[in-house]
């Protein structure tokens, strides 16, 4: 799985949150079409990304958004019998990457949540990438980014990236990326 390289993306509180009883703990327009302009962008011709999520994120997502339009959606679950025609389902990240990579109309792999699968990409060395929305504001939280050591990663500055600190709802927040050492 040498070649493999991957990225997470995840929108962060400054107390480490990432989601509240089964939804984000924040409505911030702009930072989702962010998301959605990162996950989505590819530079290869009849490529897609594909976005892979655990079961509680899949179902998080409203269904007027979902599956999420312009990417290849995988779910990594064991509990689920069936998801909707076209989207992945895949009972382990491992399996799902193996064959998203090995498929040519694949072009980049993001773990979009939750705590799970950020917690076995950030400790799996073919997870180059952390692009983080890093959100200066605490706020009521019941799930959690991982903990990781930042010595692993650098801070890199993409052109495509605004590097200004944002606001919308009186919600200061920055993009960030990490590369791997
Ligand atoms: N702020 C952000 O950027 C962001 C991003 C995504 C989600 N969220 C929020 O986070 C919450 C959902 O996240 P969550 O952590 O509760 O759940 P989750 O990771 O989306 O789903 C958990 C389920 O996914 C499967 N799973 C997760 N990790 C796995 C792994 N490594 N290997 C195999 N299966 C795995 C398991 O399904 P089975 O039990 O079926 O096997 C597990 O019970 C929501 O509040 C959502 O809004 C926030």
């Amino acid at each position: 799985m040498d070649n493999f390289a991957y990225s997470i993306i995840a929108a962060v509180s400054k107390n480490g949150g990432i989601g509240y009883k089964g939804d984000l703990p924040w409505r911030l327009k702009k930072e989702m079409a962010y998301f959605n302009r990162i996950t989505t962008q590819v530079n290869r011709e009849n490529t897609q990304n594909a976005v892979i999520m655990g079961r509680n994120t899949w179902q998080s997502i409203p269904d007027k958004y979902r599956p999420l339009k312009g990417r290849i959606n995988v779910v990594i679950s064991k509990t689920l019998n069936s998801v909707p025609e076209g989207i992945l389902l895949y009972p382990k990240l491992t399996e799902a990457l193996k064959d998203l990579y090995s498929n040519d109309c694949v072009e980049k792999c993001w773990i979009i949540g939750g705590t799970g699968l950020y917690n076995e990409a950030i400790n799996d060395k073919n997870c180059k990438y952390l692009y983080i929305t890093k959100i200066n504001q605490e706020f009521v939280c019941d799930t959690f980014f991982p903990d990781f050591d930042p010595n692993n990663f650098e801070e890199i500055f993409e052109p495509y990236i605004p590097k200004d600190i944002q606001e919308e709802n009186g919600i200061q927040y920055e993009f960030k990326v990490f590369k791997r050492l």
